[in-house]
């Protein structure tokens, strides 16, 4: 078992918490299994996840965590529901582990939210996406995501790739954006 480059989803968890060092507001943007959420309730003190499929919802709602507030829409839709600035932001893209295949992260809504997403992030606050570029969506999403954050001005922002070198081209990779 490796412990920095095993799992980049705990790998996210322990930057964010290592490294935002306000943890008022976060957002999951892809509840699914509620994994993420899981770990930013216990660290932020309110944390908004987004999910399209009800059921991921209902069953997250039903745990009744105070300090979470599920809503079943897309994350390209920030701007209704969330009218404060937040610290930190989560995207796990793809589709539901165990779930329906085809429900799958889109590359038009995943970058449009990324995009809402920055605006929100107080300074010192961090996104950090996961792509999954085993299916089809994923890699285009691996295209446009990063085409996008390459061309982010670098006094604003931080933006670092995190990906295996010695697995195949289609394994997960991480991109972590800090906001000055
Ligand atoms: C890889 S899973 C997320 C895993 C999750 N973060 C966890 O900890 O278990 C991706 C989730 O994104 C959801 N999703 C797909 N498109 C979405 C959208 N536009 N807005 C919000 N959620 C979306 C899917 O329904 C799926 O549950």
């Amino acid at each position: 078992m490796y412990r920095y480059v095993g799992n980049i989803s705990d790998l996210s968890h322990d930057i964010i918490k290592n490294y935002v060092l306000n943890k008022d507001v976060a957002i999951d943007a892809t509840l699914g299994n509620g994994y993420d959420t899981d770990f930013l309730s216990e660290f932020f003190s309110k944390v908004y996840s987004f999910d399209i499929q009800e059921e991921p919802c209902i069953k997250y709602k039903e745990k009744n965590i105070e300090n979470v507030e599920v809503i079943n829409d897309s994350h390209h839709l920030f701007n209704t529901y969330i009218n404060t600035k937040v610290d930190c932001i989560i995207y796990n893209l793809g589709f539901l582990p165990g779930g329906d295949k085809n429900i799958t992260t889109n590359h038009i809504t995943s970058l449009e939210s990324i995009k809402l997403g920055l605006e929100l992030l107080n300074s010192g606050g961090m996104m950090v996406i996961c792509i999954y570029r085993g299916h089809n969506e994923g890699k285009i999403e691996e295209t446009c995501i990063l085409q996008y954050l390459k061309e982010l001005p670098k006094n604003k922002y931080g933006v670092m790739v995190q990906s295996y070198l010695n697995r195949q081209d289609i394994s997960p990779m991480m991109v972590i954006v800090e906001k000055k």
